[in-house]
């Protein structure tokens, strides 16, 4: 396996390359004139390993939570990042998961119309999906992901070393993420990356090789349709459940975990309507399961579910936009009747799969 991809944006060439000492050399050559933006927690795990960066620099430390990545909170980066001198052609350097990636990759993109921004990427979600793909996303109060813009990093440096410190529920999470990429490349994907599960989380050059193929993956959704207006919709199997799922428990399932429940249900749902059969089901439900398990019996009230599920904005008055397997497990777009009898299949699931009424 290579250890650098190189994505085309309509922005121009970006790459995205593993360095297994990147934090070192990040710490002994920091980009010059950087701006840093790194996560709370990040800063203290590492605060001997970057201590001469975090030394040497503006550095703005935020909490990752959702609230921080809000509109309010963005003034407070700005008047930051003017303090500490900010000029148009210096970079901002990101440490962190998906919520420091999106806030800096939208004062990047906003702040004097533009300014260059380096990724290292420090969860396993962003190191093996969201660092590529030019996404921002910013809430405004309650409404979600509202603000945003396409804007690629000039670069994302991938040490898998973060890895060390995430939480096991933050892995599976990524894990999730992977095995949806590997999914939607197709069954021999899926069946790849399935036979290795077990490996992925107890051999790291096994999970850098993952790692890396969901990220070619996506840059082949991504490179024919960055701005999301089609194939890359694909990108979202496991997440109109998943997202029904996180809001039902009141975000007590991590995001990624959420969608490998989200991916089973859909392919279960498949095989009931009829859309696909049942072997896809049983093929990828082993090790989806074995992704899901700790959080197998968290509560899900079926009402919740339902009502988030018919939010989507993509919905018909009388049908859901859904992202379902067909007869020979390809990832399918399509809509489907929100009757009766897809609410008894989704229950159906829940008492049959989940072993939960
Ligand atoms: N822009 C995109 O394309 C895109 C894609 C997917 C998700 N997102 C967004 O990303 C966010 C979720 O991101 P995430 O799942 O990467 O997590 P996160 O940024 O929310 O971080 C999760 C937790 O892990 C901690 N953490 C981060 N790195 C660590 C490390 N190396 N060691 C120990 N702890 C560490 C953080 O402090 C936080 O507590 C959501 O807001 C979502 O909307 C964006
Ligand atoms: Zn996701």
């Amino acid at each position: 396996v290579s250890d650098r991809l190189e994505i085309e944006s309509y922005k121009g060439i970006y790459s995205a390359e593993f360095i297994d000492r990147g934090i070192a050399q990040l710490n002994a050559n920091p980009p010059e004139h950087a701006h840093i933006i790194i996560d709370r927690n990040v800063a203290e795990i590492y605060a001997d390993d970057l201590s001469s960066l975090l030394a040497s620099r503006p550095v703005l430390i935020i909490e990752a939570t959702e609230e921080n990545k809000s509109l309010d909170k963005c003034q407070g980066y700005i008047e930051h990042l003017v303090a500490g001198q900010i000029r148009r052609e210096q970079p901002l350097l990101a440490i962190g998961g998906g919520i420091i990636q999106d806030i800096t990759c939208f004062l990047a993109t906003t702040m004097m119309r533009g300014l260059p921004w380096f990724l290292y990427p420090t969860t396993l979600l962003a190191q093996a999906d969201s660092c590529i793909g030019s996404k921002s996303s910013i809430n405004v109060g309650k409404l979600k992901n509202l603000l945003g813009t396409f804007t690629p990093p000039n670069k994302v440096i991938i040490d898998t070393r973060f890895l060390d410190s995430l939480r096991p529920e933050e892995i599976l999470s990524g894990v999730g993420e992977m095995l949806k990429v590997h999914a939607i490349n197709g069954p021999e994907s899926f069946d790849d990356i399935a036979a290795h599960y077990s490996e992925i989380f107890t051999d790291r050059a096994v999970m850098k090789k993952y790692i890396f193929r969901s990220l070619e993956m996506k840059k082949k959704l991504i490179e024919i349709d960055e701005f999301d207006k089609g194939p890359r919709n694909a990108m979202n199997f496991g997440h109109s459940f998943g997202h029904a799922i996180e809001s039902a428990t009141n975000f007590g399932v991590p995001h990624g975990v959420a969608v490998s429940i989200g991916m089973d249900m859909a392919n279960f749902i498949a095989a009931e309507l009829g859309v696909s059969n049942r072997s896809h089901f049983d093929r990828m439900h082993g090790v989806i399961a074995k992704n899901y398990e700790p959080y197998k019996h968290t509560p899900i009230p079926m009402s919740i579910l339902f009502e988030a599920l018919a939010k989507d904005k993509k919905n018909t008055a009388t049908q859901l936009k859904l992202i379902l397997p067909d007869q020979d497990g390809k990832i399918q777009i399509g809509l489907y009747d929100n009757d009766d009898n897809f609410k008894a299949v989704c229950k159906g699931f829940f008492s049959e799969i989940l072993g939960v009424s």
